[in-house]
């Protein structure tokens, strides 16, 4: 997605000029506008957000502000394209920069899908899980919210979910409600590990997707045998957590507690005490006791947010080398100064707008994630 430079003089701003010329917009705009924040912001953002949250719990909050004109998504384009197909159209989304992409999203796209799903069809016959497909051959789509628009049409028109790393587990037990098989885009990572704590072995039950190979790579025997289909995408922050940073962690603090994101490799998480979605970690640190000592695998700009409001823990990452989102990085304050001194002018600048009838098959597809929950 491209976005055009701001002009000049944003850039010339400090940072205490940017932060009170964004407090003077948010007052201006009052109860029109509101401002949402993904846990892996910078401070710099998290401090104008009025939710900040999970993309599970942001998907679910978008529209708690209902009078305000004005959604300002500090987050990546997915997540602004969720908010603006789950909120009514007199709602405008923004997101401050339209260069925040996510690059595991960008791993899967609507032909590809189309093209693994006709394939798999030409290996099961009548894959459709509806009432009248033949047993044993039904496939149900499930992509991770971290997808384009479009792919969470497709699965909402081929009667299938999207999910959060929040509510995997419970979107994986109902897709196998329904049918023999999950096809899983685009993060492998997120579908083996619930996979794997569902009971089901990773090297019999699944496999993986590559999209730039026939028939994902498999044969036709795999992928009749196989329950899980897995695509064959990654997310490249939590791809940087290893095995040996576990116990490199282990061996410097022997009481440590490794909590990890579930887009981790299986053999990390398997390695760490806990996993969860960023919402997940969150409340784990805050129940945590006084003095415990805890190695975090996820985005930096979280880690440390949780390192400087539990002061009375120990909080580190598991990685030492600074790993943060780059995507995310993008929404610079200077961007949500302009985007909002423009909206006091009354401009609206990057709007998402996710058009029909992609935004109605998306938002059949959400709808059921929602309906579905976090109960597994
Ligand atoms: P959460 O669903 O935990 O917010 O994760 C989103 C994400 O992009 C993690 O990389
Ligand atoms: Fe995408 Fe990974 Fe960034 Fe999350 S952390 S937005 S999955 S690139």
């Amino acid at each position: 997605m491209y976005q055009a430079p701001l002009p000049p003089h944003y850039a010339s701003l400090t940072d205490a000029e940017c932060d009170l010329r964004i407090q003077r917009a948010k007052e201006a705009l009052g109860r029109n506008l509101v401002i949402l924040g993904h846990h892996y912001q910078r401070d710099e953002i998290i401090a104008h957000a009025d939710y900040r949250g999970d993309s599970y719990k942001l998907a679910k909050d978008a529209n708690l502000q209902p009078e305000a004109m004005f959604i300002v998504f500090c987050g990546v384009h997915f997540m602004a394209e969720s908010a603006d197909i789950l909120t009514p159209d007199h709602q405008v989304v923004i997101l401050p920069n339209m260069a925040a992409g996510c690059s595991m999203a960008d791993m899967a796209n609507h032909f590809q899908v189309k093209n693994a799903w006709k394939q798999i069809a030409s290996v099961l016959g009548d894959i459709e899980a509806t009432e009248d497909s033949s047993p044993g051959n039904r496939v149900v789509p499930v992509t991770y919210i971290n997808s384009a628009a479009n792919l969470k049409a497709f699965v909402g028109e081929h009667h299938g979910t999207v999910c959060t790393s929040t509510n995997a587990p419970a979107a994986l037990k109902w897709a196998l409600g329904r049918g023999e098989k999950v096809l899983f885009f685009p993060d492998q990572h997120l579908g083996r590990n619930t996979g794997f704590k569902m009971g089901y072995d990773p090297q019999k039950d699944m496999i993986l997707w590559d999209p730039f190979k026939p028939f994902g790579g498999n044969t036709p025997d795999r992928i009749k045998e196989a329950t899980f289909i897995l695509w064959k995408g990654h997310c490249s922050v939590h791809k940087r957590f290893t095995l040996e940073q576990v116990r490199t962690a282990r061996d410097l603090h022997p009481s440590v507690k490794v909590l990890v994101h579930p887009e981790c490799e299986l053999e990390v998480v398997q390695a760490s005490d806990l996993a969860g979605s960023t919402e997940y970690i969150i409340q784990m640190v805050k129940e945590a006791e006084p003095g415990s000592i805890w190695a975090i695998g996820t985005e930096i700009n979280l880690v440390n947010r949780l390192a400087k409001e539990h002061k009375d823990k120990t909080i580190f990452c598991l990685d030492p080398q600074i790993c943060p989102c780059s995507t995310m990085y993008r929404i610079h304050p200077t961007f949500l100064c302009w985007i909002l001194e423009n909206l006091v002018e009354g401009k609206v600048m990057n709007q998402v707008k996710v058009p029909e009838p992609t935004a109605h098959w998306a938002r059949v597809a959400l709808a059921r994630m929602l309906e579905i929950g976090t109960k597994d």
